[in-house]
């Protein structure tokens, strides 16, 4: 039988993202309990990491454990992939010694090929393209300090990168209305924006974009691998900022979300962050919840493939 994989939003069902949801909140109650719920003993997750990280590791290195499993954190600098032994190799090595595997990376084709070759789960912790762990977290944050996200409004202010792409796949999925603003430029993916036609309106004015959502969120100007471009897309950006004249735009009971590293100052006034209405604590941790709930998911056999 072919393993799941989630290397996008789009490889789980509506329903089974709300499963996991739901679960995310369960597990998340149990652990705050103190209660144990170790349902994998022996299981191994293999972790690569071929760009920094402090949330995506911790998070699925602790969820392991805290399910009863292990997990194995691998450079790619340490292993053989950095002195070229192809992702195909290394993906059927890999998966015939560990029960899931999770990998971050630059080229989005980098995990698509590992999937393709690996016996086990293959889950995204962040590529060029897109990054669905961060918006399992952030989507049960929502639903934790406001209720069901269908029908809301989204407001993402900045970069049209990997967070933005993945916005607008929960857009599809968890069924909300985005308004994304960004620069001349920087757009987010031209096939995503048009398999989401109808659900997402791309904008220049963050003012506008931000006026009556029920969500405001961004994310760093200079994403991992464009340390480069930074003095430029300083300047490009300048006019982006989540500052209180922007959430001032937002409903009065709206949130702020980042998935962080943050740089206050840049894209986020240290107001928003650190005010009332910022949640990024809870969507930080909010990965460890949602990322045992899609572990327990890929590890089950009772998977709806509806
Ligand atoms: N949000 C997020 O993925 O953080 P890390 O880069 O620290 O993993
Ligand atoms: N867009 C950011 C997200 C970091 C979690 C990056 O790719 O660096």
């Amino acid at each position: 039988m072919k393993p799941r994989h989630f290397l996008s939003l789009f490889d789980l069902t509506p329903t089974e993202l709300q499963h996991v949801l739901q679960r995310a909140a369960e597990l998340k109650a149990l652990y705050r309990s103190g209660k144990r719920y170790a349902p994998f003993p022996g299981k191994l997750l293999g972790m690569i990491f071929e760009k920094a990280s402090t949330r995506t590791r911790v998070s699925f290195e602790a969820g392991m454990v805290q399910l009863g499993g292990d997990a194995i954190f691998l450079s790619s600098r340490d292993t053989q992939l950095d002195r070229g032994e192809p992702i195909e190799d290394t993906a059927r090595v890999l998966s015939s010694m560990v029960d899931l595997v999770m990998i971050r990376t630059f080229a989005h084709t980098t995990v698509e090929r590992f999937a393709a070759y690996s016996s086990v789960p293959v889950i995204n912790g962040l590529t060029d393209y897109n990054h669905p762990c961060q918006l399992l977290a952030d989507m049960q944050t929502f639903i934790e300090h406001r209720g069901a996200i269908r029908g809301r409004t989204v407001a993402w202010i900045g970069d049209g990168n990997n967070m933005c792409n993945s916005y607008i796949s929960a857009a599809c999925q968890f069924d909300f209305q985005l308004r994304i603003a960004v620069p001349v430029g920087y757009e987010p993916n031209e096939n995503l924006l048009k398999q989401a036609a109808g659900r997402v309106v791309l904008l220049r004015d963050p003012l506008i974009a931000a006026r009556n959502a029920d969500l405001v969120t961004t994310d760093v100007w200079s994403s991992m691998g464009k340390e480069s471009e930074q003095e430029r897309r300083l300047q490009d950006f300048s006019t982006y900022q989540v500052n209180a004249e922007i959430m001032a735009q937002a409903r009065p009971e709206a949130i702020f979300l980042h998935c962080l590293p943050a740089h206050r100052g840049e894209e986020v006034s240290a107001e928003v962050i650190d005010g009332p209405q910022s949640q990024v604590w809870d969507q930080a941790e909010n990965r460890l919840h949602a990322q045992k709930a899609l572990m327990e998911f890929l590890l089950s056999d009772k998977q709806d493939s509806a």
